[in-house]
């Protein structure tokens, strides 16, 4: 799985039209939610931080931001994109399913953003990370996460996901995934056409991997059986559903 993600990082920024304005955007959005949810809280961590799209936003907006992800490549990105940015994040390499072993606790707000707990692949393994977060929080603390709403998703196979074409340096880039379920799962390859426009030159990259299709109230219920109060469910808010839950204080 992190190969996925190590083979990604030169890439990662074409999934978004224009990743620093996503990272901008997002750290607004997410600031108002943690404002409306858990006002005043302000020290945050983020366990599949990847390039650092929420981080850096965040952190840009005030909150004292500790960040990490499984993928070592990214985290050597996402340190790259916070200097060019300006932006202070204490960044690691850390499984999410181990965040409390390698965080340990005290933090007031814990996020995972972008479907990154669907990549746990079954209800054990998430329950193990839910519980490790937890375990991150100061009691009154806020846990958010943003995922795929599955339930609106088709099932089936050679199923496409267009994600549109970008140029840059003298390239144009073509992504699309393509989805093939079986189960509750999903084998997922991203497709990266790589056109050297002055050459016509094409190459094309192709990176696998595998999603769990948990539907929001199954990963709420499994948040609410790590030890998470008052779990529910956010949409408008943010591009995906965002799911929030409160360590009891
Ligand atoms: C779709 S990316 C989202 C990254 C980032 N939040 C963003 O929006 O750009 C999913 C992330 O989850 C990370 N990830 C997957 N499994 C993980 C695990 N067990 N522990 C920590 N990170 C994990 C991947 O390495 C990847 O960076």
């Amino acid at each position: 799985m992190s190969d996925f993600y190590d083979r990604l990082t030169p890439f990662y920024h074409l999934i978004h039209q224009d990743w620093h304005a996503s990272v901008a955007l997002q750290g607004e959005q997410l600031t108002k939610l943690i404002d409306a949810e858990w006002p005043g809280k302000r020290k945050l961590l983020d366990v599949s931080c990847g390039i650092g799209t929420q981080a850096i936003g965040l952190a840009q907006r005030g909150f004292s931001t500790t960040a990490s992800d499984l993928s070592e490549k990214e985290i050597e990105r996402a340190r790259r994109e916070a200097d060019l940015a300006g932006a202070a994040v204490d960044f690691s390499v850390c499984d999410m399913r181990r965040a409390h072993e390698h965080h340990g606790s005290g933090f007031d707000i814990v996020l995972s953003c972008d479907n990154s707990l669907p990549h746990l692949l079954s209800d054990d393994d998430l329950l193990t990370a839910l519980r490790q977060m937890f375990a991150c929080l100061s009691p009154g603390g806020g846990f958010l996460m943003s995922m795929r709403d599955y339930e609106r998703e088709e099932r089936g196979v050679n199923l496409v996901k267009p994600y549109g074409a970008r140029t840059e340096n003298g390239k144009r880039y073509v992504l699309f995934q393509v989805w093939d379920f079986s189960g509750e799962h999903y084998d997922l390859t991203f497709y990266f056409i790589e056109e050297d426009l002055a050459t016509q030159a094409v190459h094309t990259h192709a990176l696998r991997s595998r999603y769990y299709a948990i539907s929001t109230d199954k990963m709420c219920a499994l948040m609410r059986e790590a030890g998470f109060a008052q779990v529910r469910r956010i949409d408008d808010a943010f591009y995906q559903p965002i799911l929030v839950g409160t360590r009891p204080a």
